[in-house]
């Protein structure tokens, strides 16, 4: 007998099914016989006294579900968290188990009212003492681990039941000696499953069928390399038998009426802490705080729904609500992952999401120099589009030239250091790059109700919409159009060819002309079928006006190239008159400037094509520069090219029939940007005629 395992058990002598608190009770009220209960209690309370201490607490008359004292707490060394039912009908056992766990000195903590936990029916400890897995779903609270994390000293992996048969963990679920784990899958959701794929290896997971599971062949005791439980199937005892575990069936099915088994009606209450393990985890934890409308953004939701998503688990420490409609509301969460890459990944995300270490946990960005130029270090740390602050000498320094997909780079001067995002081909020999996750955050204001309300922007937000908003976004649009351009400010417009095989030549030229537009980005193609279409009616060969290809037609854009190539450029040609009119020629004569990034196609280019990639890129992010509206017009590659360059809080509006390109394109995680799925030339007349109607005199009222 070992005398290092106790248990504690509640003889059944008032035990019934009284009531109807779980789907096993259903149709059972009454149905158990006495006899049989007590018979079967015993045969499992002699197979336990055989390999364990088994301490027995008084049963109490009214409450019949008091055997079940696996739900009376959760112990681990000398502490214990007294149980919170959920249901009346179990409330009145815990002031007899709190007393029991008192006379025997353990050290009592108990959670707040209202805040349910059903003990170790919820919480198993992994058998090597590495963690604790709780369940939440049906009986208890997922806001009930932190205190158990915190209590226990020990890291929780929060598990979400779905299935309302296995209503508490223990139903479903039973960590093993050896790091064993047996289970029944689908009683979990998809996340919880890839957490126990993530934790525990294949060969150790022992995935039960249903026919075990509503057996309650999870619901076992496990004393060193024995596995106690109600029933298994031949296949089941011959799989723990492999890897050397003897399975001892002894039947309950007086207790399994209502909703429980071997593991129920007992609990461990010796569950020696493992201080190597809680030292040498390759677990990692760090705390950090999020601010801002955490609520009615869903910016909570979101952070832990990354966390789960990237493998890590998290412990909500506190949450300040805001009370008033206007003040934010802020977040300490605990996060936690089994290594140092995800930890990285998750934190990589939540400082995009704006979440900031706390203060206590601050330290400065690490740094490691370039040793090659043009190649970052390792485990640099890639810039986003949010605006970034780093930390070095104890020093918040803003980050300048805030772009995606760089580098940060440290330089020190004079009045102290500076940091910049570098594009990975300009970093230089010498300079410090900021590397892993620490010491970085993104700064972000919040917005309080009435502005985001007033953002016209934001009611899309981050959506690609369907044909019937497309009206509304274009109202939007215009509306946005016409207050930059009264105020003086700056659109751009990346354009592909599209644009004009979809008659949207005409319109776009109109907004050049009547200045919405401050400069054009786009390619070789969209300056070649404008300038077609301007010059031969057709666009790549096709009649703009009646439809159709027209003879000969594929040799049109030939002329056109080598028409413009005499000229010398596309600015030569109209000076001289050979161009009037078209998206190129109102570029030209209303100073619009434009950059035709590149060709792969050999039958041009245009002379005005900059064919120099990294020139063409350069002229880009100068022409971007003070940008606050960019206007994507179905031109994808240029489109996504230019998304990178450009930070947050420039609104992007993307237009494209095809809905994965709206999607790839708006999809920035900021609200400023759009996503319209639609013909591109429709779009553009749609948003010239609601221009029109801005600027059209308001109608006078009829007279009264
Ligand atoms: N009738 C009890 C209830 O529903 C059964 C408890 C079973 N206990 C357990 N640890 N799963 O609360």
């Amino acid at each position: 007998m070992n005398d290092s395992i106790r248990f504690l058990m509640c003889p059944p002598d008032h035990y019934d099914v009284d009531y109807v608190i779980n789907p096993w009770m259903e149709g059972n009220i009454h149905k158990s016989s006495r006899h049989r209960a007590v018979e079967q209690w015993h045969k499992l309370y002699h197979i336990l006294k055989d390999r364990a201490v088994v301490d027995l607490v008084n049963p109490q008359q009214g409450w019949p579900d008091m055997v079940f004292t696996a739900n009376a707490g959760l112990v681990l060394g000398d502490n214990v968290v007294i149980s919170r039912f959920l249901h009346k009908e179990r409330q009145g056992e815990e002031p007899f188990f709190k007393q029991w766990f008192e006379s025997k000195g353990y050290t009592v903590h108990e959670l707040p009212k209202d805040l349910p936990f059903e003990g170790a029916g919820d919480a198993l400890l992994d058998r090597e003492g590495r963690w604790l897995w709780a369940g939440y779903g049906f009986r208890s609270e997922l806001d009930s681990h932190p205190y158990l994390a915190k209590w226990l000293e020990i890291e929780v992996v929060s598990l979400q039941l779905v299935d309302e048969r296995f209503y508490h963990l223990d139903t479903c679920f039973c960590p093993l000696t050896g790091g064993y784990l047996l289970y029944y899958p689908p009683a979990f959701d998809f996340y919880s499953n890839r957490i126990i794929e993530m934790r525990v290896l294949p060969e150790k997971r022992i995935a039960l069928g249903e026919a075990d599971a509503v057996n309650f062949a999870c619901n076992a005791v496990n004393i060193n390399h024995t596995v106690v439980m109600n029933k298994a199937s031949k296949e089941l005892k011959a799989r723990l038998a492999a890897v050397g575990f003897e399975v001892v069936e002894t039947p309950l099915t007086e207790f399994l009426k209502a909703g429980g088994a071997a593991k129920c009606l007992t609990l461990r209450v010796t569950e020696p802490v493992i201080p190597e393990h809680h030292a040498n985890v390759p677990v990692e934890s760090r705390i950090v705080r999020l601010e801002g409308h955490l609520l009615d953004t869903g910016l909570i939701s979101r952070a832990l729904d990354r966390i789960m998503e990237a493998g890590g688990s998290f412990q909500v420490l506190n949450f300040n609500l805001g009370e008033q409609k206007q003040s934010t509301s802020s977040a300490e969460v605990k996060v936690s992952a089994p290594s140092h890459e995800v930890m990285e990944e998750i934190l990589s995300q939540l400082i995009d999401l704006g979440a900031v270490n706390l203060p206590e946990d601050e330290r400065d960005a690490q740094l490691e120099p370039v040793l090659i130029a043009g190649v970052a270090p390792d485990d640099f740390y890639v810039s986003t589009i949010y605006p970034t602050e780093v930390r070095v000498s104890g020093q918040w320094v803003r980050v300048q030239n805030q772009r995606m997909d760089g580098a940060i780079a440290i330089t020190h001067t004079a009045s102290g250091p500076v940091a910049r995002c570098k594009l990975l081909r300009d970093l230089q020999v010498g300079e410090d790059v900021v590397v892993d996750v620490i010491g970085i955050r993104t700064v972000r204001k919040a917005k309080s109700r009435e502005q985001r309300n007033s953002q016209e922007f934001s009611f899309m937000s981050g959506s690609v919409s369907s044909e019937r908003r497309v009206e509304l976004v274009v109202e939007q649009v215009a509306w946005e159009l016409r207050q930059i351009r009264d105020r003086g400010g700056k659109v751009v417009v990346t354009a592909g060819p599209v644009v004009i095989h979809t008659g949207g030549a005409e319109h776009l030229s109109r907004l050049i002309r009547e200045g919405y537009v401050q400069a054009l980005l786009g390619g070789n193609a969209i300056a070649v079928h404008d300038i077609e279409q301007a010059m031969m009616g057709t666009s790549l060969g096709v009649d703009m006006k009646r439809g159709v290809a027209v003879r000969g037609g594929h040799r049109h854009h030939l002329k056109v190239i080598n028409t413009i190539r005499r000229f010398g450029s596309i600015a030569a040609a109209v000076e001289q008159g050979m161009l009037t009119r078209g998206v190129m020629y109102e570029c030209v004569k209303n100073n619009v400037p434009f950059c035709l990034a590149g060709s792969i196609r050999d039958d041009g280019p245009l002379p005005d094509t900059q064919m120099d990639l990294i020139k063409a890129q350069e002229e880009y992010a100068r022409l971007l520069q003070g940008a606050e509206m960019i206007l994507m017009l179905s031109s994808m590659l240029h489109s996504i090219g230019v998304g990178n360059m450009t930070p947050a809080g420039v609104k992007m509006v993307c237009v494209d029939i095809n809905p994965a390109v709206v999607t790839k394109l708006s999809d920035r995680g900021s609200i400023e940007s759009i996503g319209v799925v639609t013909d591109v030339g429709l779009f553009l007349s749609l948003l010239v005629k609601q221009l029109d109607l801005l600027t059209s005199p308001y109608p006078v009222p009829a007279a009264v």
